[in-house]
């Protein structure tokens, strides 16, 4: 457990140690002022004597490892926008991508891609754009328990037949939460009943209000299946993306987010990662929650094999020593060493936390009964 001795308890209480030795004896256990006891102890004595108790998880050394790449400005270069297709089940976020991603399909990419991939790199007048495909709103949320801010821009897609619906509003909250401007696709205006000027009236009770109706949000009506208005679409996501003035350093040990992840048969563990700031290399040593491995291996979206991996490019990565959950950050670590104990200290971490949440809890009415 977290262990702390009987005298630096009693600094924190501001106490004499004999207080708490005396405590300790009244409670069955003898102990002197430089023995150490458990956080569960610590806590009873010191619940005990009138103070309340936080059992602080110790960090472990990447924040250490941060710290030490803290960038400066100087170090910072423009990196690509990242951007996620959210909206109501149906609304045609995949058939979006599809669309987008169609138009940029390169000659080498014709080779029959078939392992899906949760994020893509497409590029419009010489400027790259990721998509992170909606990773569902469980995902979604998982990533923001985690801290992972993944996503720059929020493209919400809503269905000009069908309206705001309940999952509208819930991708509307989760970007408001995670900070991020909202560009509208209004999507299949291909349909005869298709009615645009009904989305933009119920979208105005959520505050996403059109320029043309004096608001300052961006609406494109598009048509995934018809391919109508995408340019308009990634034109108006890299006038976002200019404002946002997106920055990152390449030159440092990779860090992002874990996109998704699975168990391939023939190739072990499959992790598409986000790098979000550093460069990812083939042969780093990576972090991922417990999981960790040497990148063996790295492709692009479009399943090419790469050797790097550089700020807001998506990667497919093979060398996990297990599969990493979605939304868990990773990290790269220079020295293996340390990264082989970081995971030693993950390990027994996440082990010390199973066991309290099994253990039997004694309460102080057990301890003084009988
Ligand atoms: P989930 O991932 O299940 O939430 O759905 P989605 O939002 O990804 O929608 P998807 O792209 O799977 O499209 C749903 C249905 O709408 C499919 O049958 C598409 O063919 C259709 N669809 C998507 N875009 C358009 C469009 O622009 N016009 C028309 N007419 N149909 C579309
Ligand atoms: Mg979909």
């Amino acid at each position: 457990g977290e262990n702390i001795t009987i005298k630096s308890l009693a600094e924190k209480m501001a106490i004499n140690a004999a207080e708490v030795i005396k405590k300790l004896m009244e409670l069955g256990t003898m102990a002197t002022i430089n023995q150490e006891i458990d956080s569960d102890t610590a806590t009873i004595v010191a619940n005990e004597l009138g103070y309340e108790v936080n059992v602080k998880v110790e960090e472990d050394k990447e924040a250490l490892l941060m710290q030490d790449h803290e960038d400066t400005p100087a170090d910072l270069e423009p990196r690509p926008c990242v951007v996620t297709i959210m909206g109501h089940v149906d609304h045609g976020k995949t058939s979006l991508l599809d669309a987008i991603r169609h138009t940029n399909v390169t000659a080498s990419e014709a080779g029959g891609i078939t392992q899906h991939i949760g994020a893509y790199q497409v590029e419009h007048n010489g400027k790259k754009i990721t998509f992170v495909d909606t990773p569902g709103h469980a995902a979604f949320t998982a990533m923001r328990a985690r801290g992972a801010k993944v996503t720059d821009i929020a493209i919400l897609v809503v269905a000009a037949d069908d309206g705001v619906m309940p999952q509208t509003v819930e991708a509307i909250n989760h970007a408001r939460a995670a900070e991020v401007p909202i560009i509208v696709a209004i999507n299949k205006i291909d349909k005869p009943e298709a009615d645009p000027a009904k989305v933009k009236r119920e979208l105005t009770e959520h505050n996403l209000v059109a320029e043309e109706w004096g608001g300052d949000t961006i609406f494109v009506e598009v048509s995934a299946k018809n391919r109508e208005n995408l340019t308009e679409l990634l034109e108006m996501i890299l006038l976002v993306a200019e404002i946002g003035e997106y920055k990152a350093n390449p030159n440092r040990p990779a860090r992002g987010t874990v996109i998704e992840a699975e168990l391939d048969k023939g190739r072990g563990p499959v992790a598409t990662v986000l790098v979000q700031n550093g460069t990812l290399r083939v042969g780093n040593f990576i972090i991922a929650g417990v999981a960790y491995g040497k990148v063996r291996a790295m492709m692009d979206h479009a399943g090419r094999r790469v050797k790097k991996a550089g700020p807001s490019m998506p990667v497919e990565v093979l060398g996990f020593s297990e599969v990493p959950p979605a939304g868990e950050l990773f990290f790269a670590v220079e020295d293996e060493k340390l990264g082989k104990q970081i995971i030693d200290e993950r390990h027994n971490k996440k082990r010390e936390l199973e066991l309290k949440a099994t253990a039997p809890r004694v309460s102080l009415d057990d301890l003084f009964s009988q």
